[in-house]
């Protein structure tokens, strides 16, 4: 997901690209204004934590990009190629090592499990909204 800062600074086109780039398939695509409650639901496990307030302040403050790729390990690579949750330890190369330098203003949320990432899909996503394509290029090299 692009989180709010992300739309706004627009960065939408930059970090779509560099999942394509990197060879995953979209498969659901889509702005969204987050409500309150879905915020809260997608971040429960955080709910404890003193950031919490803000966290949901900020995902619900604008419009946000909803994504789902498909690929091998996409889960795992997606984690890599976003970078740490603090974006001034995060790699060079990295979405937020290379965009972000505040953890309260890291660009991008990507799902941290394969489960969490279906029960993610689920909350963002209706029924119907993801597209069932393959990509018609080369296969995946082995
Ligand atoms: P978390 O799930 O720990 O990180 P990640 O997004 O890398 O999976 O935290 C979720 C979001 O909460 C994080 O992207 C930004 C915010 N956050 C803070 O604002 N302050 C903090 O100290 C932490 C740990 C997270």
């Amino acid at each position: 997901m692009i989180k709010p800062d992300g739309v706004q600074r627009g960065l939408v086109g930059e970090i779509i690209s560099r999942f394509e780039k990197k060879g995953f398939l979209l498969k659901g695509l889509k702005l969204f204004q987050c409500p309150k409650d879905l915020a809260q639901e997608h971040y429960k496990d955080l709910k404890e934590r003193p950031f919490f307030p803000n966290l949901i302040d900020y995902i619900t403050s604008g419009p946000v990009v909803c994504m789902a790729w498909e690929g091998d390990g996409v889960v795992a690579s997606a984690r890599k190629l976003i970078g740490a949750t603090n974006p001034l330890q995060a790699e060079p190369g990295t979405i937020r090592g290379d965009l972000a330098v505040q953890t309260g203003r890291n660009v991008v949320h990507g799902s941290d499990s394969p489960d969490n990432g279906k029960r993610e899909i689920g909350l963002w996503f209706k029924e119907g909204e993801l597209a069932q394509w393959e990509s018609v290029q080369t296969p995946w090299l082995i």
